[in-house]
């Protein structure tokens, strides 16, 4: 394809499908996307967890004859053994102790749509067989169930494992590696595609900056060039991190390269070209995990007092959050800081309500974003009425 359209592609998916990035294996990703989202062939995503596996999933459903059907994901790593069966296939009235109603299941749910089965390597072998099934004859029966049901679903699946060596391994079922491994996309690790750092920096800054009322002065080149020359072992999740971090805790201010380095784990790899300057022993290592963990608690309470405080006084003022200390936020307004002072729980509950805001409601990114589980969410949400 000429670069002009494949410019233009790049800037389609940017803008219509928030996929960033203009680097040669991203720009290819996007072809593939674009050869298989009208067809309904089973796609295996292959990548490093946070390389933008389910957003290309949500692009190929979205360029898909069936995006106004549902997109469902199934995390099959996250769901325990024994209840991934159910989750997937439903079960009918009392197949099992706690069965106390029919249920249905993500096949069902998601007929005439598209179901995102994510970490499939992670999936239990007696599943893998059932989902054979499903794939090849397009029918399954729910658990403790003997009818069976004909479904037209379109099924993607991502994996951060090599299936190959799984299979090999026992671990995988070969049929259905050979089944999913029929069109494979593979998303490289951020590092093997550093022309979208640059982009994708600025498309998240952008948007810390809208959320959060930030006037930001930029970055320096060198700070750029440093995050280009960064591994990324979390990929574009752990850039988009730090490119929060930065941006919050400097209020603003112009972001440099000691900046940056303060904030990504430096773990130094022997095995690079470049002069090793220290390698660092497991103690350090933990010392800076601990480190960034502090950072954001520091990042979440600098959000906590703008929120309460700053420009956003307005936003806590919203009818549907109660706070249950709204009345003291018109009072401390010019205290300083060492007099505010919440508890642990009051901050959890803010940045659950402010999660929750953000992603319109959705539990499940809500949850996501918060780094817990769906079901502590719900947990939460009850624990503190938040409706
Ligand atoms: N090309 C991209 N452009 C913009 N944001 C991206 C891109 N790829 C990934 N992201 C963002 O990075 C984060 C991780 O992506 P995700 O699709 O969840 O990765 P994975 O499923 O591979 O772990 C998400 O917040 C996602 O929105
Ligand atoms: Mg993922």
């Amino acid at each position: 394809m000429e670069s002009k359209e494949k410019e233009k592609e790049a800037r389609y998916f940017s803008e219509n499908l928030g996929l960033i990035g203009q680097s040669e294996p991203l720009l290819q990703v996007i072809e593939s996307i674009k050869q298989v989202a009208p067809t309904n062939i089973i796609v295996l995503i292959m990548g490093e967890s946070g390389t933008g596996k389910e957003m290309i999933a949500k692009a190929i459903h979205l360029l898909s004859m069936r995006k106004d059907k549902p997109l469902l994901t199934v995390n099959c790593g996250a769901i325990p053994e024994g209840i991934l069966e159910s989750e997937l296939f439903g079960h009918e009235k009392g197949s099992f102790t706690g069965a106390v109603d029919r249920k249905m299941g993500y096949f069902e749910a998601a007929n005439g749509g598209t179901l995102f089965l994510d970490e499939i390597g992670e999936m239990p072998l007696a599943t893998q067989v059932k989902l054979l099934r499903v794939l090849e004859e397009k029918e399954f029966m729910r658990v403790g169930g003997n009818r069976i049901l004909k479904v037209d679903v379109r099924v993607l699946a991502a994996t951060n494992k090599d299936l190959e060596k799984a299979v090999n391994r026992q671990e995988f079922r070969k049929d259905l590696f050979y089944r999913l491994n029929a069109v494979k996309i593979s998303v490289p690790p951020l590092r093997e595609r550093k022309a979208d750092i640059r982009p994708l920096v600025i498309h998240f800054a952008e948007d810390v900056c809208r959320e959060n009322n930030i006037r930001f002065q930029g970055f320096t080149e060198d700070a750029f060039r440093t995050m280009e020359d960064y591994t990324w072992p979390g990929n574009i999740r752990e850039l988009r991190n730090v490119v929060e971090r930065v941006i919050i805790l400097g209020k603003g201010e112009q972001v440099d390269q000691s900046t940056i380095m303060d904030h990504v784990v430096q773990i130094v790899e022997p095995d690079r070209n470049l002069p090793v300057i220290a390698h660092k022993t497991s103690d350090q290592a933990e010392r800076e995990i601990i480190y960034r963990a502090l950072l954001d608690i520091r990042v979440a309470v600098e959000e906590i007092r703008s929120l309460l405080l700053g420009n956003r006084v307005k936003h806590v003022g919203r009818s549907h959050i109660d706070f249950p200390f709204q009345t003291e936020v018109s009072r401390t307004e010019d205290l300083s800081s060492e007099e505010q002072q919440f508890t642990i729980r009051e901050m959890e509950r803010i940045e659950i309500e402010k999660a929750l805001n953000r992603y319109k409601g959705n539990k499940r990114r809500a949850a996501k974003a918060l780094g817990i589980g769906e079901r502590t969410l719900y947990r939460k949400l009850k624990e503190y009425h938040i409706e």
